[in-house]
């Protein structure tokens, strides 16, 4: 099969197109690499290096003709979207409209798309499940709402199969840890730079997802007969006070005390969601444990503390 991958050169995009590969189907990626980074790209893979918005996405799919659509291609910063929500709503909403109508035009056979947690704001019980009512506390959840909303209605007028996953949150090799990125990464990163750790509050919980298990339920979720939205999570709640405890004991620096600082206003206490309809209908289910995760992150991060020493 022929797969177009939006985002395809960023963090989950990149571990996308390695699963695909793997599983013998051919791959594209259209990705403009304001956040990604064409080396994250197994070598060979084809990318078309424009915006999802640029009108020759229109010529990329007469010429490529993909079979399925995974759309990650985002705006993926929360404090971005707060300050320049039109530039997150132009590539979150438009963006995905954009797709979403050349993959109608162009007679895709599944169109699946990258949501996220955060449209369900503070919740009201734990695990969160699908039923769960959403509330987009800031821009970023309200355009990928705003997506989700308009998959649905087009599934609806037009005969085009779509999927809308929510992933909690993500880590693993190749997530950035620069601006707003996974707490894991930066973790990780300043340990092994030995530099200072701020830990804000420390009671907060989240569901931490390895990328190599999100990879696996974008493609199992596009290829396979199921539709609507589905939460794509561990269901395991860990602390960050824990995560921290356990990423020093996996990196053996188990010496550096984290600062503890105030909550920051606006987070959210507790995050966990519920994954078993996605483990019933997609047939999907996470296989990396925290630890497995944190060992297979750790060493690509080593790896690239090395290479800059050496
Ligand atoms: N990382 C997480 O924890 C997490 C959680 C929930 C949802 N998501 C969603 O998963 C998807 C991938 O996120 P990620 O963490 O890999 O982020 P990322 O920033 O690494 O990947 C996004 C990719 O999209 C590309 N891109 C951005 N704007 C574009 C545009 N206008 N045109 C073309 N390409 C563009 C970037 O260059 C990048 O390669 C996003 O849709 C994000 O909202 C991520």
């Amino acid at each position: 099969m022929k797969v177009l991958v939006t985002g395809g050169a960023g963090f989950i995009g990149s571990h996308v197109v390695e699963e695909l590969l793997n599983d013998q189907h051919e791959v594209f990626v259209i990705d403009n690499c304001v956040s990604g980074n064409p080396e994250n790209l197994p070598t060979g893979t084809k990318l078309f290096l424009m915006d999802i918005n640029d009108p020759r996405v229109e010529s990329v799919f007469e010429q490529e003709r993909p079979d399925y659509v995974i759309h990650l291609a985002a705006q993926a910063s929360v404090v971005v979207s707060m300050n320049e929500p039109y530039r997150d709503f132009f590539t979150n909403t438009a963006g995905t409209v954009n797709i979403l109508q050349l993959s109608n035009k162009f007679a895709v056979k599944k169109f699946l798309f990258a949501s996220t947690a955060a449209v369900y704001g503070e919740p009201s019980y734990l695990p969160i499940d699908e039923n769960h009512t959403t509330h987009a506390p800031s821009f970023y959840a309200l355009s990928k709402y705003s997506a989700e909303k308009y998959i649905q209605y087009y599934s609806k007028f037009n005969a085009l199969d779509s999927c809308i996953l929510r992933f909690s949150n993500v880590y693993g090799p190749r997530q950035n840890v620069n601006g707003e990125a996974g707490v894991i990464s930066i973790f990780i990163d300043r340990l092994l730079k030995e530099q200072e750790i701020n830990i804000y509050g420390g009671s907060q919980t989240r569901d931490f997802i390895f990328v190599k298990d999100i990879a696996k339920a974008c493609c199992v979720a596009v290829m396979g007969g199921a539709k609507g939205i589905f939460n794509v999570s561990s269901s395991i709640e860990t602390g960050v006070d824990e995560l921290f405890n356990l990423i020093s004991e996996v990196s053996g620096k188990l010496g550096v005390k984290p600062e503890y600082k105030p909550e920051r206003v606006g987070d959210i206490q507790n995050s966990v969601l519920d994954n078993r309809k996605a483990m019933r209908e997609l047939n999907w289910y996470p296989s990396y444990s925290l630890s497995d995760g944190l060992q297979e992150t750790l060493l690509h991060f080593s790896r690239l503390e090395h290479q800059l020493i050496v």
